[in-house]
Formats: structure tokens, C-alpha cells, sequence
């Protein structure tokens, strides 16, 4: 069993130099694969709005949605450090609501809370820290900035741009988040933020040169049929597996294959 996952485990592990896996996820059977697959840092992300449902970005997902999901992984994943998303608008409008609406995902069970934005919500996240909520941050392409940045687009190109990106995350690190999450960030950018900041970076569409990667489980399983993104690797294609396995049942019900003999029961 390898060591359990503490909040020091985060930059101890970028000091030795080591890369982890991070597993976006919302549920019960994907947090017991991720464990039994060895991972042991799980996020239960807001993405789960495009993820499971249905919705069009993450904006209207809510503190109830999380925590409903984050109480699934919770039960099943006893092993990991599991970070909760915060909503839009949970952590960003006042101190006092972000560590009353973060206490809600520890009770529920979070090691941790995920917080979107760079140094404009510093002085939050350092009272967040304060009082004993461990903080990830995450910059670059945030999805609660959906319509500000004017959609998903790649950030973090060109010198101004990067020079901005690493005054967040030094911003971000000050205040004591214990690692940032960056996502859709040039390379080159991301190298650099990962370069200044003594807390891990964890890439998502930010290439090569950074401490850790996380993806969406349903993503890398290629659950999601219609979801191939560059950044994108998929080491299954369990959609394709999981439609041929409904046909297959459609066709044996309409065909008297099924139930078979094996799947009934009797008398005595
Ligand atoms: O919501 C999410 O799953 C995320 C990860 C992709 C970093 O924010």
C-alpha cells in the first residue's frame, strides 16, 4: 500500500521530483478503479456538469451537486486524498462564505477543496488556509470563466500572458495552496509556473513539462464518445464496449435469447 496522502505529501513529492496521476471523478465504481489502479489523489470536479450531466459548462452546477458526489467518492475511495470543487461563486464573493461553503465539503468528507482564479482571490485563499481548509488552486483556462475568456481557449501564450499566469501562481502559493491545477496553458508557460512555484502543478491540457496530470475518468476510459480533445490520451474505449453490450442485450430480448436457461428460477 503505498503511503497515504497528506497535504506536505504535495511538496515533498515535487522536491523528490516524482509525477502523479490525478483522476477527475464523481462517483463509487470509478473511485474504487482509481484506487485499485493505484491512484490516490481524487477530484471530484465540477466538470461532472459536461461529464454526467448533460450540461453545457459548469456554471450552474451547485454546493449540493458536489457534495452529493463528493459523499459517493468519499465511501468508496478510503485510501485517497479527495478534493472537492468548489461551484461557481462559492469561493470567490467573500471569505466568510468560502470557508463556510469549504467547511461543508470537509464534513462531507473532502480531504481538500479546489478553488478556480489566481491572485485576485489570494487574500481568500490565505484565510481559507488560515483556518484549516487545505486549498488547491487552479489557473490557466478556468471553466468558470466560460464567458470571460470567451470559451475554452488555449491561455498562457505569448510573455505577458505567461509573466501574468506566474504572478498567480506565486500569488497562489503565498496564500498556501498546497498545489494549482493548470489547464488548456501553452507549454511554455506551464514549464515556467512550474519552475517558480514550490508547490506541484497539476496539467490538464498544459503539456509535458509540468509536476503531475490529471484527467476525467470518463474521458480517459472513452466513456464520453464525443469528447476528443488534443490533450486528450484515451487508454479504452469502454463507450463503443458499453453500446455493443446494450445492443447485444436489445438483440437477445428480441430475439428470446435472453434470459436464458441459466437465469431463471424455479419452483424448488
Ligand atoms: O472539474 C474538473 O474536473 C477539473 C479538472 C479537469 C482539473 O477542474
Amino acid at each position: 500500500m503505498p503511503p497515504a496522502v497528506t497535504v506536505s505529501w504535495f511538496a515533498e513529492t515535487k522536491k523528490r521530483r516524482e509525477k502523479f496521476a490525478v483522476l477527475s471523478l464523481y462517483e463509487s465504481w470509478s473511485a474504487k478503479i482509481a484506487e485499485a489502479a493505484g491512484v490516490r489523489v481524487l477530484l471530484v470536479g465540477d466538470s461532472l456538469a459536461t461529464s454526467i450531466l448533460g450540461l453545457e459548462t459548469t456554471l450552474s452546477v451547485t454546493i449540493d451537486d458536489v457534495l452529493y458526489h463528493t459523499r459517493a467518492v468519499c465511501r468508496s475511495a478510503r485510501q485517497s486524498f479527495v478534493i472537492a470543487d468548489m461551484p461557481f461563486l462559492t469561493h470567490n464573493v467573500s471569505e466568510t462564505d468560502a470557508v463556510k461553503n469549504a467547511g461543508r465539503f470537509l464534513a462531507a468528507g473532502a480531504s481538500a477543496v479546489k478553488v478556480e482564479g489566481g491572485a485576485e482571490i489570494a487574500d481568500i485563499v490565505a484565510g481559507m488556509v488560515r483556518r484549516g481548509i487545505p486549498v488547491l488552486g487552479h489557473i490557466g483556462m478556468t471553466p468558470q470563466h466560460f464567458f470571460r475568456l470567451g470559451g475554452y481557449r488555449v491561455q498562457g501564450r505569448g510573455n505577458r500572458e505567461r509573466k501574468r499566469l506566474m504572478a498567480d501562481a506565486k500569488a497562489l502559493e503565498q496564500a498556501g495552496a498546497f498545489g494549482i491545477v493548470l489547464e488548456l496553458t501553452a507549454e511554455e508557460s506551464a514549464e515556467a509556473v512550474t519552475k517558480h512555484v514550490g508547490i506541484p502543478t497539476i496539467g490538464i491540457g498544459a503539456g509535458r513539462r509540468v509536476d503531475a496530470q490529471v484527467l476525467v475518468f470518463h474521458d480517459l476510459v472513452g466513456l464520453n464518445r464525443e469528447f476528443s480533445p488534443k490533450f486528450l490520451k484515451r487508454y479504452a474505449r469502454l463507450g463503443d464496449e458499453a453500446v455493443r453490450a446494450v445492443r447485444g442485450f436489445s438483440t437477445d430480448v428480441s430475439t428470446g435469447k435472453f434470459p436464458g436457461k441459466d437465469n431463471v428460477f424455479h419452483d424448488a
